[in-house]
Formats: C-alpha cells, sequence, structure tokens
C-alpha cells in the first residue's frame, strides 16, 4: 500500500474532523534537560515537592485503615484512609529521628507507627504515643509532633497529592479536565491492574512519548490501519493539554485503499481485547447496512462489556472508538475511552537517566460489583505490557542514549507537538527559568 503525505491535503476526514491545532510556534528545546543532573535537581527542588501528581487509585485504599506509600524520586507520601472514610496523606517521616514509616502498601491499620522506635500516630496524625517518653522532657507536646500533612484529593477514581500545602486545590489544578470527560463518568471506573516498570530514561521521554501521536506512523505502523492520527484534533488548557484520535478508521497516511477488512485487523492486532478477540483472523462480521465497520467494533465492544455486566447502550460508537487522550502537567496521561481508562505515569528514577513506567488500567464496573482493593505489580519486562505499550517502552532506551550524544544541543519540536511544548513552557515557569530557553526553530 502506498503511504501518502497527509500534509498535502487539508481536507476534513470522512468524520468531519481537520486537524485543528492550536497555534504554538514551533521550537529548538535545549536538550541538557533530559540529561543534566543539575536540571533534575533543579526539578526536585522546585517542581515534585510542589505541583499536584498522581499518587494512586482509590481503589488501592478502598477501606479505612488501608495505606499506600507514593515514592516520586526522594519524595515518599503515605496516602491512608482513615476511620472515617476520608483519604489524608503525610509525609513519609517520623518526627523522631527521620526514618520512612511505611513501605509498600497494605491494610487494617489502626494507626501509624515508626518501625525504629515505635513512635506512633493515630490515622488523622496525631501523635498518640512515644516510648520511654520521659526522657524527652516535658517540651515534648503531642500537638507539636503530628506528621506532616500533605494535600490530597480525587479525580474520578485517581488519587493525586501535593506536599505544597499552599498550592491551590486539585478541582483548580485540573482545569477545563472535570468538564471535558463528565460524559465518561469516571467515578464508574475501577482500577484493575497498576503496573510498575523501571525504564532507562528521563521521565520527560516517558511523558512526551505520550503527548503527540506524530509517533504512529514511526513505531506503531500497525494502528495506521485503525487510527485516524491526522486530523485529531488538539488543544491547550494553561497547564494541561489533550488530543482526541479516531479509531475503527484508516489512517490517511494509507491513502484511500484500506478496505474494511484492513481497519478490522489492525483494530484487532493493536487493540483487539477490547473486543474480546485476540485473533487478527477473526473474519469481519457482516456490516448492516447504513453502518461502518467502526459501528461493528463499537458494538462488538458493547457485546463484551455486557458480558462484564456494563451497559454501553447509552453511548455512542464515537465515543466508544475515540480516543481522549489528557497529557496532565507535568508527567501523567490519561486515556479516556467509553470502557477503559488508563492512567500512564512517567515518575522520576534514581538518576537522570531513569524513570518509572506506570501503566494503571481502570474498566467501568457493573453495578454493585464488589471491587477489590487493587496492589501494585512490578514488571521488569515491558513485552508485558502489550505490542503498543511494549513499543513505546523499547524506544525509550534508544531515545535517552541519543540525547547525550555531544552534537546533540537541541530537540527540535513542531507545532503538532504542542502539549510536549507546554510541558516546557510550564516547566520553565515552575522552575524559574526566565527568559525561556526555548527558541523558535530558524530564529
Ligand atoms: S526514627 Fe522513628 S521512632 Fe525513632
Ligand atoms: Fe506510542
Amino acid at each position: 500500500m502506498t503511504r501518502v503525505d497527509p500534509t498535502l491535503t487539508s481536507e476534513p476526514n470522512d468524520l468531519g474532523d481537520t486537524a485543528i491545532t492550536p497555534s504554538v510556534t514551533p521550537v529548538l528545546v535545549p536538550a541538557s534537560r533530559y540529561t543534566s543532573p543539575d536540571f533534575a535537581a533543579l526539578e526536585e527542588e522546585r517542581l515534585w515537592p510542589h505541583v499536584w501528581q498522581i499518587a494512586c487509585t482509590v481503589d488501592h485504599v478502598p477501606e479505612p485503615g488501608d495505606f499506600y506509600e507514593y515514592r516520586c524520586g526522594r519524595l515518599s507520601v503515605i496516602v491512608v484512609r482513615g476511620d472515617d472514610g476520608s483519604l489524608r496523606a503525610f509525609q513519609n517521616v517520623c518526627r523522631h529521628r527521620g526514618n520512612s514509616i511505611c513501605q509498600g502498601s497494605g491494610s487494617g491499620l489502626s494507626g501509624l507507627r515508626c518501625p525504629y522506635h515505635h513512635w506512633s500516630w493515630d490515622l488523622d496524625g496525631n501523635l498518640r504515643e512515644v516510648p520511654s517518653r520521659k526522657g524527652f522532657g516535658p517540651g515534648l507536646r503531642n500537638e507539636e509532633f503530628g506528621l506532616f500533612r500533605a494535600q490530597v484529593d480525587t479525580w474520578g477514581p485517581l488519587v493525586f497529592v501535593n506536599l505544597d500545602l499552599t498550592a491551590a486545590p486539585l478541582g483548580e489544578f485540573l482545569e477545563g479536565l472535570v468538564d471535558d470527560t463528565t460524559w465518561a463518568h469516571l467515578d464508574e471506573f475501577h482500577a484493575v491492574a497498576a503496573t510498575i516498570t523501571p525504564v532507562q530514561s528521563n521521565w520527560k521521554v516517558v511523558a512526551e512519548g505520550f503527548s503527540e501521536t506524530y509517533h504512529i506512523q514511526g513505531i506503531h505502523s500497525e494502528m495506521l490501519g485503525s487510527v485516524d492520527d491526522v486530523h485529531a484534533p488538539q488543544r491547550l488548557w494553561g497547564l494541561h493539554g489533550a488530543s482526541y484520535q479516531h479509531y475503527g478508521v484508516a489512517s490517511p497516511r494509507l491513502g484511500r485503499a484500506s478496505s474494511d477488512d484492513d481497519v478490522w485487523k489492525s483494530f484487532i492486532v493493536s487493540q483487539g481485547g477490547r473486543m474480546g478477540i485476540d485473533d487478527p483472523a477473526t473474519p469481519l462480521p457482516p456490516i448492516p447496512t447504513g453502518q461502518t465497520v467502526r459501528d461493528v467494533i463499537a458494538e462488538q465492544i458493547r457485546v463484551h462489556q455486557a458480558a462484564s455486566g456494563v451497559d454501553l447502550s447509552d453511548y455512542s460508537t464515537v465515543r466508544i472508538t475515540q480516543l481522549c487522550q489528557y497529557n496532565l502537567f507535568p508527567n501523567l496521561t490519561v486515556l479516556v475511552q467509553a470502557d477503559m481508562v488508563a492512567a500512564i505515569v512517567a515518575r522520576p528514577g534514581a538518576s537522570v537517566d531513569e524513570a518509572e513506567f506506570v501503566l494503571i488500567a481502570l474498566y467501568r464496573s457493573a453495578p454493585g460489583a464488589k471491587v477489590p482493593r487493587i496492589t501494585d505489580s512490578a514488571v521488569e519486562d515491558s513485552t508485558y505490557l502489550g505490542l503498543v505499550m511494549s513499543q513505546d517502552c523499547t524506544l525509550l532506551r534508544t531515545a535517552q542514549r541519543g540525547l547525550h550524544q555531544p552534537g546533540l544541543e537541541h530537540l527540535a519540536i513542531s507545532s503538532e507537538e504542542c502539549r510536549i511544548i507546554n510541558l516546557h513552557r510550564n516547566l520553565e515557569r515552575h522552575l524559574g527559568i526566565v527568559p525561556s530557553e526555548l527558541r523558535p526553530i530558524g530564529a
């Protein structure tokens, strides 16, 4: 099949979409932002302790006494569900000599106790017990040695924390995202899997890999048969951005020659699990008169979900086959579809060349379904994450190695990659980089 350059044509696709890209000037971004320990240190000082970031899901901490330790580089935060059912978050540090209080996740806590010398607090962070207390003298007052609180709040099933108590609330941070996702009823989704995979790249390489569709024609060619990667409109709020991609249609890059069978096969190869079909040889069911292969795919997804008691009959073909991709500053991508949501998190690693790739899969639950507490799984081998995610992860190592080559001083970012440019603009704002180091290409 001959590929065509879609930039040669600007007509809308069959769904009426044209490639709406916010007017953002293409820029050069310093490569050192991905490789310099000094830049990572600046992020550690000025970004991570002050920004809202996803820690876990409500399904990690569904019951009173459940806790989850969230780590971001050196930062560690305990998210705990209190006896009153409310979520609370604390810096994970003992007020005696600074030991970390909790590790990992668990349940059944009636209080928080430091394992070192057994100082303990209630689930509201109030100090309640100090062994051999006399030795600390009469000046040790419980009210002055509570745990350090962090802000905690939720967006649907996603739990966010912010160590900065002066930061604006989460609702304000989320800008237009709550309104933009009302149709999806995010509260109905629950996490069914959460994996953490160590990767050999800077966290921004990970985040940026999920902030544009430009690379689909590069590393996900199997998807081209079933996604319009060209006409996907994008939008930017202040901090965050979005892209709305139609699936179940062929990419304009393939020309007009794609058959319905090609679209069907490509959809199975790249995301057949959503239809409960994984064999690409599965024949395309007959397409009812007046419908398209896209309608058939949407119906298969409805049928597959119905088998688990989830009713998607109120969701149109467009809602079911369109992917709404939200890029939240600084390191979270949320993929919203009618049947599933995925949260992709890029956490900084132990060095500027390392990160953690966190993938949380959420599905809509049947009404009244019992949802078990979820725990993270460590996944060393990204092939486990499926074809597309595995392709994304494989690329991270080569991308990071390339960024270290002395000839590369800047990355060239196009206006189509506007969500990456927005990330760097906001990064500069948070890190206090003035004047901007982002130079228009050709200036
Ligand atoms: S460091 Fe925590 S009780 Fe001593
Ligand atoms: Fe990708």
